[in-house]
This record gives C-alpha cells, sequence and structure tokens, in this order.
C-alpha cells in the first residue's frame, strides 16, 4: 500500500548548494540554434561550436530541449527512445563530446526529461496497442469508451481510438503522444533508469516535462495534481544516486503545491516554474488583453516575498520556447526599438535578472529577438498552431486567425538563431535551407548588427550577468520592494554592507520613484539610457537603472 506523500519527511534536509543560486541557465532549441552540417536543421556539434558564445554571454549552464530519437510529431517533446539520440542532431558520441566540452568549460548541463508522455512510435506504445494481454499495454492509460470529456491541450478529444484492441488511449498533448501509466509500478521504475542512464553519463540536472500531468485525478476530473503526484516526483527524484541534481520542474504551480514539491525536507524538486508574469497580458493564447507593469512588478514582489520566506528556489525567466517573446507581448517591442536595440528588452534584464532567484535565459533573447509576422500557415510548424488553424479554418476570418497564430504561436520562440546580418545565408544559422522560415525581423534583429549597434541589448545583458556574477547581494542578497510610484519598480538586494538598487520605468516617463536616500555612497553601474545626471530622479519609458553601494571591488 503507497502512503500519501504529505506523511513522508525525507531525511535528506537539503544543503546550502541546494539554492543553485550563482547558475545562470541558458536554453536551448537544439532545432534552431546552430547548424554545423548544412542541412538546415541546428544539431549538437552547432551547440559546441558556439561554446564561446555562451562563454562569452556569462552562462555556467544549459538546459537543451529535448534531442533524442523522435519522429518530431512535436519537436522531440514525443520521444521514441529515451538512450539515444536523433538521427538529425547527431550521435550519442556527439553528445558526450559536447558534454564533455561543456564541463571542460564550466557550463552544466540540464536535460529535458518528458516522462508525461511518449511518443507513439516508442517500442512501448507499438507494442501497447497490438492487444490488451501485451506485457506493454498496462504502461499506457485505456478506456473502452472515453472515460470522460477532457480536451487535449492541443486540440480535440484526450480520447484516441486504438483498432486493434477497441479501446481508446488517453494523450494529454498530441495524437502522437499518449500519456504513461503512472500508476503501474513498471512505467515508474522505467522512468527512474531513464534519470540514472543519462545521470552515469554525468548530466548535472534535468527540466521536467509537464510533470504535473504525470498524476491523474480521475475522481475530480482534473487532468494534472492527482494525488499521487509527490510520491511520483519523490520516487523519480528521492533517491541518493539522483538527489544531488539540479531539478526544475514545470508544473502549474499554486503556493501549496510549490512548498510541497519544492520545501528543503521534501526531497522531490529543487524549483518549480512559476508561470503567474507570463499569463499576464492576454485574454487567452491567441488574444492579447490590457495590462500594466504594476501587475508585472506585483506578481514578482509577491513570488519574491513567497519563495524568500519560505527559502525556497525560484526561476527567474520570460522566454521559453513555448511562450511568444515577452517583449513583444508586454514589452512594445517596436515603439521602443531603437537601431539593434530595445529599450524594454534591457529595462527587462536588469529588472528580472537582478532578483533574487536562478535565472533562465531563452536562445536569442540576449539581443532582443522579437515574434515574427507571417501570412501563410505554410511559415508555421508548431503542432498546436497548425491544429488551431485548421480548427477555425472558415470559421473564423482568415485575418483574424492569422493575426493570432502570429501573436500566440510557439514558434515566434522556435525560428532560428539569426547570428550574422547576412541574409543571403539565413544569418549564419545554416548553409542550407533552414527547416523553418527565419523570423521575419531577422535583418533588423541579429546578433552581428545588434552588436556593432552602440544601444546592444546583448552586451547590456552581458553587465547584467558579470553583475549578477560579482555580486553576493544579488545572489544572496535580502530583497525589499522600495516601489513608491505607479508605472515603475524599484527595488533593493542587500547583504551586509553591499546593496544594489534597481530602478525602472514601465510604458510611461516617472519621476519621483528613487529611495529618498539614494546618497553619494550609491554608485551607477548600469544604464540603459547613458546621462550626465545618473541620480536624476526622471526616468524615460523603458528606462532602468542600477546602483550599487559598497562593492568590494
Ligand atoms: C511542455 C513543453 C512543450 C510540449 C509539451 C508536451 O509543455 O514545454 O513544448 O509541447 O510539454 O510535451
Ligand atoms: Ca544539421
Amino acid at each position: 500500500m503507497r502512503t500519501a506523500r504529505a506523511g513522508i519527511k525525507g531525511e535528506y534536509m537539503g544543503t546550502e548548494n541546494d539554492r543553485f543560486n550563482d547558475w545562470v541557465v541558458y536554453q536551448i532549441y537544439p532545432r534552431s540554434f546552430c547548424d554545423s552540417n548544412g542541412d538546415g536543421i541546428g544539431d549538437l556539434n552547432g551547440i559546441r561550436q558556439k561554446i564561446p558564445h555562451l562563454l562569452d554571454l556569462g552562462v555556467n549552464a544549459v538546459w537543451i530541449s529535448p534531442c533524442y530519437k523522435s519522429p518530431n510529431y512535436d519537436n522531440g517533446y514525443d520521444i521514441a527512445d529515451y538512450r539515444d539520440i536523433m538521427d538529425e542532431f547527431g550521435t550519442l558520441d556527439d553528445w558526450k563530446r559536447l558534454a564533455a566540452e561543456l564541463h571542460a568549460n564550466g557550463i552544466r548541463l540540464v536535460m529535458d526529461l518528458v516522462v508525461n508522455h511518449t511518443s507513439s512510435e516508442h517500442r512501448w506504445f507499438r507494442e501497447a496497442r497490438q492487444s490488451r494481454d501485451n506485457p506493454y499495454h498496462d504502461y499506457y492509460i485505456w478506456a473502452d469508451k472515453p472515460r470522460n470529456d477532457w480536451h487535449s491541450l492541443f486540440g480535440g478529444s484526450a480520447w484516441e481510438y486504438n483498432p486493434a484492441t477497441n479501446e481508446y488511449y488517453l494523450h494529454s498533448f498530441a495524437v502522437q503522444q499518449p500519456d504513461l501509466n503512472w500508476e503501474n509500478p513498471a512505467v515508474r521504475r522505467e522512468c527512474c533508469d531513464i534519470v540514472d542512464f543519462w545521470t552515469d553519463l554525468g548530466v548535472d540536472g534535468f527540466r521536467c516535462d509537464a510533470l504535473d500531468f504525470i498524476a491523474k485525478d480521475f475522481d475530480r476530473g482534473r487532468m494534472l495534481n492527482g494525488p499521487y503526484l509527490h510520491e511520483y516526483i519523490h520516487e523519480l527524484f528521492g533517491r541518493e544516486k539522483v538527489r544531488h541534481l539540479f531539478t526544475v520542474g514545470e508544473c502549474q504551480s499554486d503556493e501549496q503545491t510549490i512548498c510541497d514539491i519544492c520545501g528543503k525536507t521534501r526531497d522531490e524538486l529543487k524549483s518549480v516554474f512559476q508561470f503567474e508574469h507570463i499569463h499576464l497580458g492576454r485574454s487567452d493564447k491567441y488574444t492579447p488583453a490590457p495590462y500594466t507593469g504594476d501587475e508585472i512588478r506585483n506578481v514578482l514582489v509577491k513570488w519574491q516575498d513567497f519563495t524568500a520566506a519560505r527559502d525556497l528556489n525560484y526561476i527567474l525567466f520570460t522566454d521559453n520556447h513555448d511562450q511568444p517573446y515577452y517583449i513583444s507581448r508586454l514589452g512594445n517591442d517596436r515603439a521602443r526599438r531603437c537601431p539593434g536595440a530595445s529599450r524594454s528588452a534591457t529595462a527587462y534584464a536588469a529588472m528580472f535578472y537582478l532578483l533574487r532567484g536562478i535565472p533562465f535565459l531563452y536562445e536569442g533573447q540576449e539581443f532582443g529577438s522579437a515574434n515574427s509576422r507571417y501570412d501563410d500557415i505554410a511559415a508555421f510548424n508548431d503542432v498546436e498552431s497548425v491544429n488551431y488553424y485548421h480548427a477555425n479554418e472558415g470559421k473564423k476570418p482568415h485575418d483574424l486567425l492569422i493575426r493570432e497564430i502570429n501573436y500566440g504561436s510557439r514558434d515566434n520562440t522556435r525560428r532560428p538563431m539569426a547570428w550574422t546580418d547576412d541574409p543571403a545565408h539565413h544569418f549564419g544559422f545554416t548553409t542550407g535551407e533552414p527547416w523553418l522560415p527565419m523570423p521575419s525581423r531577422a535583418a533588423e534583429i541579429n546578433l552581428a548588427r545588434d552588436l556593432a549597434s552602440e544601444k546592444s541589448v546583448y552586451r547590456f545583458y552581458r553587465e547584467v550577468l558579470r553583475l549578477r556574477a560579482s555580486s553576493d547581494a544579488v545572489k544572496d542578497g535580502v530583497f525589499r520592494d522600495l516601489t513608491r510610484t505607479p508605472g515603475s519598480f524599484v527595488y533593493s538586494r542587500t547583504l551586509g554592507d553591499e546593496e544594489i538598487i534597481v530602478a525602472v520605468a514601465f510604458e510611461r516617463p516617472v519621476s519621483g520613484i528613487l529611495p529618498a536616500d539614494l546618497t553619494a555612497a550609491y554608485r551607477p553601474v548600469l544604464m540603459n539610457l547613458p546621462t550626465e545626471t545618473p541620480f536624476s530622479d526622471a526616468f524615460s519609458p523603458f528606462e532602468v537603472r542600477v546602483y550599487r553601494k559598497n562593492a568590494a571591488q
């Protein structure tokens, strides 16, 4: 009989290192990062070539989105073999070379762990679907008829008919992503083995995909966060062999769940992503809604205070492979764009990444990449966008549908990296034909052009990360919200005598926002708008200034 996880106290009490507060993680979407062999698809050797870029930027860990064997219905999030590398990305030997070279350069490697579902082409599912008495049948979730009206996150019913067994299987995501049955101990053992396999190969951690979906709650009609979630996570990561790893869960977590998953005595995960600031400014995935910078600030302050009070890790992030660029949604990426630079990109860089927590950056973010505009659905690949398009084709006006897709599609952040300013050579991504059209604004926003600009976003990011690395107050200090004026965010990070003050204006000019006692003891150390009067209390839209007191150097 399994016991409810609430009663379990791990003996492992956590260590100082569990805070991971000196990590700076850079997420790589391997398909779109760098193509080393001209087939138009990014690959592991391409990542290896770009290690100097990672070092120059100042990150010390990478999270690589899935690079395992996959038929790519969901670009690798549908895994057909957990122990091998997708042909287009290279071989397991390439992966080993990459891991070794990253480590030799002091960069940790975090792998994506997708265990809510497999690919429908995984051997387990190919067996399971053949007959009800196949040994693998119980690896998945079956019903004689759909058990409920659950919808797949990618559209349509979550139940798909399987003729050979005259049953339906559950898929929370695409039809080609059947959900694993975590109630089956054999499934849990398999997943532990996968974690161990990569741990033996030397990985430093895992980003755990859709982790709260592994526990269904049929009784209460919920697809996620079922009663055994914590037991399952504990079984995966509470084991002696793996409990030192860095783990971050993709979970739609409220306050209680975060405490339950990340509490030091829980022995489950080291952290989860919290998405509240990401969900601002839209009424649904495809439709923008009014928002204010004050809302972003309030959400951040709430989670800073909540996690600090409980000594929990907090992930600082604005972008990933599932979200359109933050500056395009919540940063007015056009109005504030100076040649080759975006004011809001730099303002948010300082505002987010000097907070208490673990920074995660997404590829392209470091030079102010922004959303694309394409009018033909053929320019899109994301299974979610394409399904949405077809489900609504003919029902909504075409213009509206295309506008929605451009606004909300995950392809926005999945388009290949624009490294150079050379359109004839696909901006340095590939010598072949890119698998997905380049960002539509690549000629305007690319790394080379950004670097040539006085207002380089990249150089500003590098400064922010250098400041973080050099400051114990940023890494370990207490966070205090000092905001007095709507339309701004002012906070301090303090440790002993050292203090950092970050002051940022949102969409409108504001004044009178700086702390009254900001004296000569403070030095301006970072500004995105050069000024002769760094202590002036008038801020332009998306102007950010960082002041520092009593730095060691
Ligand atoms: C997660 C991933 C997303 C993927 C889904 C199904 O949300 O981040 O990209 O499509 O899980 O694996
Ligand atoms: Ca390639």
